[in-house]
């Protein structure tokens, strides 16, 4: 499958997943995609469904794809724009970079979010108390450089492709909300933020809100999908076993490779908690007891790793790292 990348980058993007979400939701017929928490939107754009409404509370991912939707940004604005501050950038060693994020953190203009998103530091998006964007820089004053505008350009260019040929409505609301907008026919991705993990001015999440997606969800009586994590190698995500306890859930497990030892390994296992029976999927009772008893928490054979690259370079036994993309 060939995964259409968003210019836009966030740390909760979910395009190692794509792949797998997508072959879950193949089979099933909906007449609208609706993803409350839509993020970058690498979901809905590599599932690609004729209709969908692709919401969020952060306006500046809204105002970006909706400028993508009414042409106010096409591939050859984008272009023009980053080779132009892409320039300035070079002369200035990369001062220009807190210049744009002034900028952007006064008139929130789309080009500048997509500059920042692009010359952060490691392609977050964070944003302090007041809403204003704060990530420094990734410290590449050549950032912009040819290459890179090429593949930003095409970027654009494909999403603008996407939504273009499809019926997508993108809303920037909460997602108390778009729970009031459901229709039965509607299949829901849910990929809220994880309890606990960052809390930022448009991304953090409690309990309570936990709650009110699950009931929320119940009672629009859509077919859903939510994203979550199960374990790691010292948690495990309880809850999936009490919030969650009535739904299906398939597992993969993702690799975050410390050093280079093969030891130094650690599995987290990603979710796929569903109203409905999913390809791998098995129930909630199942996974609690498997875990209780120290079974396997693998339900997909697909295994995903961090920095491959790094890992086959670095492993003694070259047979190993090769298995474990098998
Ligand atoms: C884990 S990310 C979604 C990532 C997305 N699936 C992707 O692949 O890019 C969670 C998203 O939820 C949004 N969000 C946080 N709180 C929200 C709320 N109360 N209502 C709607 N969206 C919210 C955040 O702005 C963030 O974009």
């Amino acid at each position: 499958m060939k995964i259409f990348v968003p210019p836009i980058k966030s740390q909760g993007i979910k395009t190692k997943l794509v792949e797998w979400i997508s072959s879950n939701v193949k089979e099933i017929s909906y007449d609208r995609w609706v993803e409350p928490f839509m993020g970058t939107g690498v979901v809905a754009f590599n599932v690609r469904p004729k209709k969908a409404l692709l919401c969020d509370s952060n306006p500046h991912l809204i105002n970006f794809y909706k400028a993508i939707q009414n042409k106010e940004i096409t591939s050859i604005i984008v272009k023009n724009f980053l080779k132009q501050e892409g320039q300035k950038l070079l002369e200035t060693e990369g001062k220009h970079y807190y210049a744009v994020r002034e900028r952007f953190n006064e008139f929130g203009n789309p080009l500048d979010f997509l500059f920042l998103s692009r010359s952060c530091f490691n392609g977050m998006m964070r944003f302090n108390k007041k809403g204003g964007f704060n990530v420094p820089f990734c410290k590449k004053p050549n950032r912009f450089a040819q290459a890179l505008v090429t593949k930003i350009t095409n970027q654009v260019e494909n999403i603008s492709q996407i939504i273009e040929h499809g019926d997508y409505e993108f809303k920037q609301q909460d997602f108390n909300q778009t729970l009031l907008e459901l229709k039965s026919s509607d299949f829901i991705y849910s990929d809220p933020p994880y309890i606990g993990r960052h809390v930022d001015y448009f991304d953090s999440w409690s309990e309570e809100e936990e709650i009110i997606l699950k009931n929320g969800l119940d009672k629009s009586q859509c077919k859903f999908i939510l994203s979550t994590w199960l374990s790691n190698k010292y948690r495990t995500n309880e809850y999936v076993f009490s919030v969650w306890k009535n739904s299906y859930i398939a597992t993969r497990e993702h690799f975050y490779h410390v050093g280079g030892r093969e030891t130094n390994r650690n599995a987290v296992y990603e979710a796929l908690l569903s109203n409905i029976m999913l390809k791998d999927s098995i129930s909630n009772s199942e996974m609690n007891s498997r875990i209780k008893s120290n079974k396997s928490q693998l339900t997909s054979k697909l295994k995903v790793i961090s920095h491959p690259e790094q890992l086959l370079f670095k492993f003694e036994d070259k047979s190993l790292a090769n298995n474990l993309y098998k």
